[in-house]
């Protein structure tokens, strides 16, 4: 009897599918993907796929995402309830009065928000790109960045530009206890914190790095220290271990009330491995864009992805 590993991997190449996966999805589904990246690289691959069918284990905006940018293929996603805190502070008609109430600010938007908000922007931008984004805005420009109010408060720290920030957040980055943290970093005082940006100031005030998902796993790949304390979903860790399977990885502590003690994001964690498989066999759920918002959307994302060349 085949298990579930196997019989996925024999129904993607029937179906001639691929299965990109995000590094907060769970280690199984990570092992039988063709490709795991961060929200750039997994834009960069989608774009790429010539088979007949992406299944995006990811949150529905990733999946999206790969809809706008290679629309001929059939997306398909384990969970449409798999969103994003981000993409759910942001709905279109409050953006768009934000919009009108700041006139001649050009509009980024971090890639965790959906396709309506995409239309609405100028250009588009991930962690791994944000700063160079922000800084090829001619300086005296103003900016209304959104949603993630941790990611646009980094970026005026690090550049001191005149931005006008999205009042969402993250849950997953902002459930992290800056008190456990500076425990944890007594009990392993050479750790080296790394952070990424999604996270609180004050998280972000205590890390040596702060970077992307795929940014963190090439900093402790090249880093010479034997130990990090990482903040950001616990998902990482799986590939990142993988990457340096002598050093030791200590996951950033959650806040005492946060339904998980080491910080997982929930939607990320509604694809399972049963969905996976369920979702190939049906080529359901899938993703849906109207071509009037694709066509908007995309603009904003092919200047990002110029950008990031
Ligand atoms: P990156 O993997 O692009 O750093 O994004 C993290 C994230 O929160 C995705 O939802
Ligand atoms: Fe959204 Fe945060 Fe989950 Fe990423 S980790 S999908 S930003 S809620």
């Amino acid at each position: 009897m085949k298990n579930l590993k196997e019989r996925i991997l024999e129904l993607k190449k029937e179906k001639n599918a691929v299965i990109l996966a995000h590094y907060y999805q769970e280690a199984d589904i990570q092992d039988i993907a063709d490709y795991v990246g961060d929200s750039l690289g997994l834009s960069q691959e989608a774009m790429k796929v010539d088979a007949d069918i992406i299944l995006f284990a990811g949150v529905h905006f990733m999946a999206e995402t790969a809809k706008i940018l290679n629309p001929t293929k059939k997306v398909i996603l384990p969970d449409l309830k798999a969103g994003c805190s981000l993409a759910e502070s942001c709905p279109p008609d409050l953006f768009k009065k934000f919009i009108d109430e700041h006139p001649d600010h050009i509009v980024i938007t971090y890639v965790n928000c959906s396709a309506e908000i995409k239309a609405l922007s100028d250009i588009v931008c991930t962690s791994s790109n944000a700063l160079k984004i922000v800084e090829s805005i001619p300086k005296e420009t103003p900016i209304i960045f959104a949603p993630d109010k941790n990611l646009g408060k980094y970026i005026i720290s690090k550049t001191g530009r005149d931005m006008q920030l999205w009042d969402g957040s993250c849950v997953v980055h902002e459930a992290f206890s800056l008190d456990k943290l500076i425990e944890v970093h007594k009990q392993y005082p050479d750790a080296t914190i790394i952070a990424h940006p999604e996270s609180e100031t004050h998280i972000l005030q205590t890390a040596s790095y702060i970077g992307s998902t795929a940014g963190m796993i090439d900093y402790v790949k090249t880093n010479p220290n034997n130990q990090f304390i990482v903040a950001t979903e616990a998902g990482i860790l799986h590939k990142m271990q993988q990457e340096v399977p002598h050093k030791t990885l200590i996951p950033a502590p959650a806040k005492e009330d946060n339904t998980c003690a080491c910080s997982e994001c929930g939607y990320m964690k509604m694809n399972t491995l049963q969905k996976v498989y369920d979702c190939l066999l049906t080529e359901s759920p899938e993703i849906d864009v109207p071509e009037n918002i694709r066509k908007k959307a995309l603009v904003p994302i092919e200047r990002m992805l110029e950008l990031s060349k």
